[in-house]
């Protein structure tokens, strides 16, 4: 672990890593990572890097956890061994209990669960690599890989903290702000502003509070136009994919190219019968062309692509 550093902001105004007191940590989001999850979002917030993966809704198991009217939501947070500086016991503890207890709090109202009774919706996020924060980190990409999953939500949580250091608030604090700061509030709002996760570690006065709260909206309306984004971008790159896969010949291309081949053939044909066998009055003859089936490979092609596309969209949707 670092020494204490002796201040955390300059002269200038600047913290440690050089940023203003307002700022948020770059944000870097990349959605739809892992092919076997309904949904999911790769997501890093400074040196934060956390993985997403959501799957539902789907049965419940065990069965006894089954709610009759609404889906329940299940949260899990992990840290990995390697994501800290001194290795991480593998496995459980109070703090990622604890975690994801809030974590999905902070997101369950958001879920529109009474569209899926008895039904679950699991969230599970790794913690790659840790930077304080990773709560915040976490909860931004879960709410990410919802939507990914395509879960009717109210609106996306968008989570940033705040805290204290040499008497002066700081928004989306660092390792070191965090470990020797005065302060930490981690919060999750939506973008109306209605705060789902408020937590706090230390010490503040309550004006400091609503200031500290004030910043730290600020922050996650930054982060939520990053998760916007990130999710129209996937989106249209998704359907320009698509597009290009399902997208049939026009008529103009399959009948190009089929008259060429059948002109080509035709004419192969045609010289052949000219030179062998009948001579020079078939070269004329029009018949030997039409007999050649354009028009029926033309219209299996093309229908068959359009007719099948559907069903499989449909079939992906429900299972
Ligand atoms: O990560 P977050 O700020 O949400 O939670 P925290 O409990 O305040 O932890 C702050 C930071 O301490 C983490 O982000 C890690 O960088 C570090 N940490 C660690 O080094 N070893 C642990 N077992 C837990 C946390």
């Amino acid at each position: 672990m670092s020494d204490k550093p002796e201040k955390f902001i300059d002269e200038n105004g600047l913290r440690l890593d050089g940023r203003k007191l307002d700022q948020i940590r770059d944000v870097n989001i990349e959605v739809g990572v892992l092919a076997r999850a309904d949904g999911s979002c790769y997501l890093e917030f400074g040196n934060n890097k956390v993985i997403a993966a959501v799957y539902g809704p789907r049965e419940v198991h065990p069965r006894h956890q089954q709610e009759s009217t609404r889906a329940i939501v299940r949260y899990k947070y992990n840290m990995a061994s390697f994501s800290v500086e001194d290795r991480k016991r593998p496995g459980p503890d109070r703090r990622s209990t604890e975690i994801s207890k809030v974590s999905r709090e902070a997101l369950e109202d958001q879920v529109f669960t009474e569209y899926f009774p008895k039904s679950a919706i699991d969230i599970f996020v790794e913690v790659l690599q840790a930077d304080a924060g990773t709560r915040t980190a976490a909860l931004n990409a879960a709410s990410v890989a919802l939507a990914d999953a395509g879960i009717p939500m109210r609106g996306l949580v968008s989570a940033c903290a705040f805290g204290k250091v040499d008497d002066t608030l700081v928004v989306d604090l660092n390792k070191d702000e965090d470990n020797y700061g005065q302060a930490d509030v981690p919060i999750a709002m939506t973008p109306d502003g209605k705060i789902t996760l408020l937590q706090m570690d230390g010490h503040l006065t309550p004006e400091e509070l609503k200031t500290g709260l004030e910043m730290a909206q600020e922050g996650c309306r930054q982060v939520y136009e990053v998760q916007r984004q990130a999710l129209m971008d996937h989106y249209a790159k998704m359907q320009g994919e698509t597009a290009e896969e399902t997208e049939a010949p026009s008529v103009e291309d399959v009948v190009s190219d089929e008259e060429k081949v059948a002109s080509e053939d035709v004419s192969t044909v045609t010289e052949e019968v000219e030179e062998k066998v009948i001579g020079e009055s078939v070269k004329e003859e029009p018949e030997v062309k039409e007999a050649i089936p354009i028009e029926e490979d033309e219209e299996n092609e093309v229908d068959g692509e359009t007719d099948e596309e559907p069903d499989v969209e449909e079939d992906d949707f429900h299972e």
